[in-house]
């Protein structure tokens, strides 16, 4: 009898279909061996006297076996290091550039002066060196950092610029006893989708990828295509962050356990909440206790897009690929964990009750509403309608042709392909106009609506409180104090504005980062 197992079995599916020139990235994905899940390096601020040094490089990295893919990555050639810093503390930061282009390195969550936030206002240039110095004053979270230079962030994040950036307030979370050994039963999550042809790493500048953002079937854990994590048998603290471009995905374990959400966007929740799924949006953040106590081995899974209607995700499919389809609305295992044996006499799993007091701000304190409306081209009521898009150098006649281009070069230059079709409330964004003046210290309601479909509207400068959701009382996934929000209904935000932005003006965008290159984003200055 032959022992046909289910390896050979995929290798011969996948020599089929390279034989026949289509490839999807998922004939991949199941064709390389599960792999470890790489953990980005720990630096840990107080260690190096409170200087930490990033490297922005260009480079090249093997998704796949023998593929390798034209990619950036800080100190490294694919994502960066897990940065941490401790409340309290200052922290000398440097970020080189040693790329051919410029970029700039935004702190995603973390509170400081405009002038030091990283936007698009503090460009490094090839060769040059940033160096802000910051004062960290805000509760333990899970932070990140990502490019954020003007007209080029969705490419360069995607192509790997992207980390985490722990924050730790020792001194409140010593008693509440949470696994914190980082890498073992504390673990970096970081999650992106991405697109793969014949293995390689491909950027698709197709306008409906443009107008939707830019998805892929395969969905990287820390860089990695099907990746395993060994976990203690006990209890185990994922820190998840949301990195893809577009894509919202819907967590859950594929044995359907509970776990305990702690941790939103800026901090910790006053209590744990239990739950069996878990939306997350492009740059949020969460973290869970997930109890491995059982000895099982499980998954992490995530379903459609829930944001998605499924037949575009198809329609997706087919243009973007030249009609070499990938099933872009599949629900997939994106890590396996696998629990390693429980020693005896293990104590029993303990999830504290209570977890922070979080320092809400009284509504009524509001002194001002504004209304943003998250516009785009095609539908919006102010934008002035597809045409204008057009008009103003969206969407080329020339750029239908071909759907994609490898990472790094690029028929669309920069990204600025769809600029003019996206603005919030149908002005895009301008490097050069700021569009609010808010009073330092003022707390203010922002209404934030959306054309078309959900977008995920992130702040910069500040933590808010979600007050209302579609006009009803939020959900219990809003709560907590965040930064980044998925706005599918009219959202109203409870947001008091204590970070000085004189120098520089703080932006606030739709963390779709191809919307957000489009000009779905606006600039604040404080008075
Ligand atoms: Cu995560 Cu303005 O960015
Ligand atoms: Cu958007």
């Amino acid at each position: 009898m032959t022992a046909i197992t289910r390896r050979s079995l995929l290798k011969g599916t996948l020599a089929t279909a390279v034989a026949a020139g289509v490839c999807p990235s998922r004939l991949w994905a199941q064709a390389v061996e599960p792999r470890p899940l790489p953990i980005p390096e720990l630096i840990d601020a107080r260690r190096q006297g409170n200087a930490l040094a990033l490297r922005a490089e260009t480079g090249r990295t093997a998704f796949f076996p023998g593929r390798a893919s034209a990619t950036r990555g800080f100190n490294g050639s694919y994502l960066g290091p897990t940065l941490r810093i401790h409340q309290g503390d200052e922290v000398e930061l440097a970020v080189t550039n040693a790329m051919p282009d410029a970029t700039a390195v935004h702190w995603h969550g973390l509170l400081v002066p405009a002038e030091s936030d990283g936007g698009p206002h503090q460009p490094v240039e090839p060769g040059s060196t940033w160096r802000p110095r910051i004062r960290v004053d805000q509760p333990g979270a899970t932070l990140w950092y990502h490019a954020h230079v003007h007209g080029d962030t969705a490419r360069q994040v995607y192509e790997g610029l992207a980390g985490m950036l722990l924050l730790a307030d020792e001194a409140k979370e010593r008693d509440l006893g949470l696994p914190s050994e980082y890498g073992v039963d504390d673990i970096p999550l970081v999650l992106q989708d991405k697109l793969f042809e014949d293995g390689r790493l491909v950027y698709p500048v197709h306008p409906l990828f443009m107008m939707q953002g830019v998805r892929g079937a395969t969905v990287l854990v820390n860089g990695a295509a099907n990746p395993v994590a060994r976990v203690p048998a006990g209890l185990v603290r994922l820190r998840l962050l949301n990195g893809a471009n577009a894509r919202v995905f819907d967590l859950s374990f594929s044995d359907g356990r509970t776990f305990h959400w702690i941790a939103s966007d800026a901090g910790l929740l006053e209590r744990p909440v239990e739950r069996r799924s878990l939306w997350l949006a492009p740059g949020e953040r969460a973290e869970l206790l997930v109890d491995f106590s059982d000895g099982r081995a499980t998954a992490l899974r995530t379903g459609p897009d829930p944001t998605l209607a499924r037949g575009m995700m198809g329609e997706m499919g087919m243009m973007g690929m030249g009609g070499r389809a990938e099933p872009l609305d599949a629900a997939a295992s994106i890590l396996a964990l696998e629990p390693r044996p429980r020693y005896r006499n293990a104590p029993p799993v303990r999830v504290p009750d209570r977890l922070v007091e979080l320092e809400r701000v009284n509504p009524a304190k509001a002194v001002r509403r504004r209304q943003l409306r998250l516009t785009m081209g095609c539908c919006g009521m102010e934008g002035g309608g597809m045409e204008h898009g057009m008009a103003r150098g969206g969407m080329e006649p020339g750029m239908m042709g071909r759907g994609m281009g490898p990472p790094g070069g690029g028929m669309m230059g920069r990204g600025m392909g769809m600029r003019g079709m996206f603005g919030i409330n149908g002005r895009p964004f301008e490097l050069e106009r700021i569009d609010l003046t808010v009073r330092f210290g003022d707390t203010e309601i922002w209404e934030v609506s959306g054309d078309a479909m959900p977008h995920p509207f992130h702040i910069h400068g500040v933590h808010f409180e979600v007050l209302s959701r579609a006009g009803s009382p939020p959900t219990i996934a809003d709560q907590g104090m965040k930064d980044t929000v998925l706005v599918q209904e009219r959202v109203e935000l409870l947001v008091r504005f204590d970070w000085p932005a004189v120098n520089a003006p703080f932006v606030y965008h739709c963390h779709i980062l191809e919307h957000e290159e489009g000009g779905q984003m606006g600039q604040y200055k404080t008075v």
